[in-house]
């Protein structure tokens, strides 16, 4: 009988009992690795890189890779066989946003580390705190997807018997295991840290910090508390050089969390006179108003397209998703990410196939095909259905009725405001004309401000920044509930239909 052996999958954590030399494509197939040339070796697109044990170089492999690649550990899985190992998987790794803008800081002595614990994807930075400098990055995919997608099913799965606990474990561990992955990058696993943030949404600061997410469950959907919570690593359990306090940083009500503002510090938007809009584009959209005298805020629960979820042909944005889509001659034409055959559709792409289609006269207004078909081939065998356009339909509306009701809540006209500011990956991926012709930010192209990962910079002027200030700053922040307001229902649906029936030129 063959020798059992152990794989353990990064970033999600997961362990795999096998026996040697059985073929990875096997065992990683189940765990959604894709093998976009069928397992030939000739795409790239099933890399791993070994982070433990070690996988041999076949000639294809070192046909393929680069020496750079070989040497950092890239492997091709369909070219190896189970042994005892620890791998990444690059597949996780596209469109995960990091943060590399300059900013402001009176420095301090030590070394920080600023986290961004997103539903989705967590991203942590090393920062030497004496020159602001960014040491090393690391991302990963947040364990508890296990437990599903969205923040609804993680609070249904926390509120499970032993779930608060588990889900708690999970995002603590992979956390842990980023910070000593960041000072190994760095090149000194012992070196001292003096200071550790973390900001993400209600959810993630909930179950992380151990607070029961019941409430969350149920109408209003008001947390227990969102105050900031500080521990110390060793009282995680964690093994960090200089045991540094550990801080989840406040959130503003309801599901707005510190990510957003975190987003407002790093965008400066509270000390300006002139009104903008922060807009993190995502499964729960969140959505602030503002200037230096006053802001509000709301989120609204967009689902899951602008991620590739619950659509026909969806995928994340990683290898053999069409990511883009513009118009060539009157037709549809494609870019496939990682230069590979395409497989599916992401969520920067259904946008893009979306508003150049309603361009082209191929969609309706009201969402329906021009032609009474059921779908839309973009690059076989991609295509959009019909449900794909109503997912979109309910995810744009969702934000753009948001940002109506509260832009008129704060009694300004969306062109009089001075910029509209994108968070998150999405926001920064998804090109700007196509999410205006579908109507989903309702503000004229110089408006339009893409900004990077607002919440991870924050994070980290948080390092910099006097006590208090995050939590003073969250109750600048009101909280309004969108449902609560005048006409939320009708604005809605107002805003699922596509703006303009007329074809266009684009
Ligand atoms: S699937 Fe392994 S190289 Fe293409």
């Amino acid at each position: 009988m063959s020798e059992p052996v152990h794989i353990r999958l990064r970033p999600m954590g997961v362990d795999i009992e096998s026996a040697k030399g059985t073929p990875l494509q096997d065992l990683l197939f189940s765990y959604g690795v894709e093998f976009p040339c069928g397992g030939h070796g000739k795409c790239k697109g099933c890399r791993v890189r070994v982070l433990e044990g070690s996988l041999p170089l076949s000639p294809a492999q070192e046909h393929m890779l680069s020496q750079a690649e070989r040497d950092a550990g890239w492997r091709l899985s369909c070219q190896c066989t189970a042994d005892n190992l620890t791998l990444e998987l690059a597949q996780w790794e596209a469109q995960i946003l990091a943060d590399t803008s300059r900013f402001s800081f009176t420095p301090r002595t030590g070394f920080g580390v600023a986290i961004d614990v997103g539903t989705t994807t967590i991203v942590a930075q090393l920062l030497d705190m004496s020159r602001g400098e960014v040491l090393a990055v690391r991302s990963a995919l947040n364990p508890q997807a296990r437990f599903g997608a969205d923040i609804m099913s993680r609070v249904s799965a926390a509120v499970e018997p032993g779930g608060r606990e588990r889900l708690a474990d999970v995002i603590r561990e992979q956390i842990a295991t980023m910070i000593a992955e960041l000072l190994q990058a760095a090149g000194d696993p012992t070196r001292t840290v003096t200071d550790v943030v973390l900001v993400g949404n209600t959810v993630m600061h909930n179950l992380f910090c151990g607070v029961d997410v019941t409430p969350l469950s149920y109408y209003p959907f008001e947390p227990v508390s969102l105050a900031t919570v500080e521990f110390t690593a060793s009282g995680l359990g964690w093994e960090v050089p200089g045991d540094p306090p550990v801080r989840f940083l406040a959130g503003i009500g309801g599901f707005v969390g510190s990510d957003v503002l975190a987003g407002v510090f790093a965008t400066g938007m509270h000390e300006r006179a002139e009104t903008r809009v922060l807009v993190d584009l995502g499964t729960n959209g969140e959505i602030v108003v503002g200037n230096r005298d006053r802001m509000i805020c709301a989120s609204t629960a967009a689902g899951p397209a602008f991620e590739g979820a619950r659509i026909y042909m969806g995928m994340r944005a990683a290898t053999g998703a069409v990511s883009a889509v513009r118009i060539e001659q009157n037709t549809l034409v494609c870019h496939v990410l990682g230069n590979v055959p395409p497989r599916g559709i992401c969520g920067s792409g259904l946008v893009d196939a979306v508003a150049n289609a309603l361009r082209l006269g191929l969609i309706r207004a009201g969402g329906r095909f021009e032609d009474g078909g059921s779908s839309l081939t973009l690059a076989a065998p991609v295509k959009i259905s019909q449900t794909d356009i109503r997912e979109l339909q309910l995810a744009k509306g969702a934000i753009a009725a948001g940002i109506r009701l509260l832009t008129r809540e704060f009694g300004v006209e969306p062109p009089a405001v001075h910029e509209v500011l994108l968070a998150g990956a999405f926001g920064n991926y998804v090109d700007t004309g196509s999410a205006r012709r579908i109507g989903l930010l309702p503000f004229a192209a110089e408006q339009i401000q893409p900004s990077g990962n607002t919440a991870l910079l924050g994070a980290k002027m948080a390092l910099f920044a006097p006590a208090g200030t995050f939590d003073a700053l969250a109750k600048r922040i009101a909280h309004v509930s969108l449902s609560e307001l005048e006409g939320f229902q009708d604005i809605y649906v107002d805003e699922m239909i596509f703006p303009g029936g007329e074809p266009e030129t684009p």
